[in-house]
Parts: C-alpha cells; sequence; structure tokens
C-alpha cells in the first residue's frame, strides 16, 4: 500500500510520523486559498487517511507563516456563469467538509494565521481548533456579495450559537485568537498552533480509538436530532462500545490500577 507520506500531490502534502498525519494545504503564495485542484487532493487525501489504519488523529494545517487557508479561490469564482455553477461550486466545498467532519479518527486545524471564509470552514469541519496567537478568522463572503458556502452558516452557529455566528457573517469582522476562544470558536491559543495540535493529538491517542469514533458519531447525528432521538443515538453508541475489546481492557486496567494498553478491537 502507498505510503500517506509518498503520496504526489501538487498543493497538499502530508507527513505521518507514527499514529499523527499532518496535512498541510500548500499554496502559501495565494495564502493556500483552496481551488479546486486542492480541494480534490484534500478529498482523496481523506479517502487515503481512512484507509490507512495506522492513523489515529489527523492535523489539517497551512503552509507558511501567514495563514491557515484565506478562503475559497477567489480567481477561480471568474468561471461562476450561472446559478447552477454557484450551487455546485457550493456542494463540492461542502462535499470535502463533510468527508473531514465524517472521518473516524479525531481531526485537529492548527490555525497558523488567517482563516477566512472556506478557510475558516475548514477548520469548523474539525473536531478541535488550536489558533496561533497571530491568528485571524472570520467569514467575510458578505464582502463579496457571497455568502458561506462551504458549511459554514450551518456549522458555526451550531458551534458557537445563531447570535454571534450571524454577528460574524453580517459584519464580516475578522475575530483575533483571543476573542475566537472566549466565543468558544477555538479550543485552544498557542504561539505555535501545530506544536499544541501534537500535543492536544498526543494527549487523545491515549485513549480508546473505537470508543473516540464512538463520540464523534454521537456528537454529529445528535447535533442534528432532537433531545430525545440524540439520546437513543448515544444509548446505540454506549452499546456498542460495551461490546468492545477496548472497554473489557479500560475497565480491567483501572481496576488493577495499571494503564490500559488499547488495541483498538
Ligand atoms: N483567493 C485567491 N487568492 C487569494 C486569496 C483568496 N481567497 N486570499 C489571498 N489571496 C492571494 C492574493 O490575491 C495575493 O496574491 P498576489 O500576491 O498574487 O497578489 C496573495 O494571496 C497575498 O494576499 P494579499 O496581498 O491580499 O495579502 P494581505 O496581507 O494584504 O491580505 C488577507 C491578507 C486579508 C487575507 C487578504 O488576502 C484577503 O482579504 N483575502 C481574501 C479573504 C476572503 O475574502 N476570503 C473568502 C473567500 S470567499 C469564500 O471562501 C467563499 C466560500 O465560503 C466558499
Amino acid at each position: 500500500m502507498t505510503q500517506l507520506d509518498e503520496l504526489d500531490f501538487n498543493t497538499v502534502q502530508i507527513d505521518q510520523h507514527g499514529p499523527i498525519a499532518v496535512l498541510t494545504i500548500n499554496r502559501p503564495k495565494a495564502l493556500n486559498a483552496l481551488n479546486a485542484e486542492t480541494l480534490g487532493e484534500i478529498a482523496q487525501a481523506v479517502d487515503m487517511i481512512i484507509e490507512d489504519a495506522e492513523v489515529g488523529v489527523l492535523i489539517i494545517t497551512g503552509a507558511g507563516d501567514r495563514a491557515f487557508v484565506a478562503g475559497a479561490d477567489i480567481a477561480e469564482f471568474k468561471q461562476v456563469q450561472s446559478v447552477y455553477d454557484g450551487r455546485e461550486l457550493a456542494l463540492s466545498g461542502q462535499d470535502v467538509m463533510s468527508r473531514i467532519a465524517t472521518l473516524p479518527i479525531p481531526v485537529i486545524a492548527a490555525v497558523n494565521g488567517y482563516a477566512l471564509g472556506g478557510g475558516l470552514e475548514l477548520a469548523l469541519a474539525c473536531d478541535i481548533r488550536v489558533a496561533s496567537t497571530g491568528a485571524r478568522l472570520g467569514l467575510p463572503e458578505v464582502t463579496l456579495g457571497l455568502l458561506p458556502g462551504f458549511g459554514g452558516t450551518q456549522r458555526l452557529s451550531r458551534l458557537i450559537g445563531a447570535g454571534r455566528a450571524l454577528d460574524l457573517m453580517l459584519t464580516a469582522r475578522q475575530v483575533r485568537a483571543d476573542e475566537a476562544l472566549a466565543m468558544g470558536l477555538v479550543n485552544y491559543v498557542a504561539d505555535d498552533a501545530l506544536m499544541k495540535a501534537r500535543e492536544v493529538a498526543e494527549v487523545i491517542l491515549k485513549n480508546a480509538p473505537i470508543a473516540l469514533s464512538l463520540v464523534k458519531e454521537a456528537v454529529r447525528r445528535g447535533l442534528d436530532s432532537g433531545l430525545d432521538a440524540g439520546l437513543e443515538i448515544e444509548a446505540d453508541m454506549f452499546g456498542l462500545a460495551t461490546a468492545t475489546k477496548d472497554f473489557q481492557e479500560g475497565v480491567d486496567a483501572f481496576l488493577n490500577k495499571r494503564p490500559a494498553a488499547f488495541q483498538g478491537e
């Protein structure tokens, strides 16, 4: 099988160190803006990562020291000639973001600079966001006569509430890392976002892999359901977790006062 870091992409790079894969959006001259090629390469990379049982956490970041991702590639908007083209552009971006959001492993965005428009939407598709101290986050689409189209209207509102999300989308203002932290838009702020993301990944990797994926599924599916349906989903996921060897191992390790050795089974 092709090793993840042997994959040959033009605009995306993957580095794998043991169970941590780092996907870097690599178009620094365009502040890592997402063009069609980049979206396609992210989708391919994500599909490869799903297949790779060795990867336990994915980190997504941007190349260079200025941007995570400064949005969809505005230069390509000239190709949008009809309502149909516009809708297709949104659907293609949404598809990539949804593939990331539904990955069975935890995904961390290391937001190392501007995360604007499609860039913030990419970070919102991740499970955890770590921002560098100098990061700037926002959804400025209305300044272009657009609205967020890669999931932002939905995921931002679900994450920080409709009131705060509407403020960001209607004013198009950029928030700094400390404000983003205060409003729950990011989970951590650090001088070096990638280094901090690796630290968070190491903590996550101590836990039972199947339980991690069941947590993700319960939260994601539950958010789209009412409370009763969400609780039922939680009970289903809990039932599945109790059928794993890792559950037996976790309980045995606790009772015998030793660290658990999870196998992902
Ligand atoms: N698309 C294409 N190119 C972009 C880009 C984008 N989203 N953002 C930046 N670039 C390019 C610039 O055109 C520039 O290229 P050249 O050197 O060839 O001129 C290069 O990156 C550096 O950018 P700036 O010179 O503008 O750098 P700056 O420091 O003056 O400003 C910035 C930085 C505030 C991030 C500014 O670049 C900016 O406002 N970018 C656009 C942000 C934006 O509007 N994003 C939303 C896009 S729409 C969207 O994403 C829709 C959606 O929901 C799917």
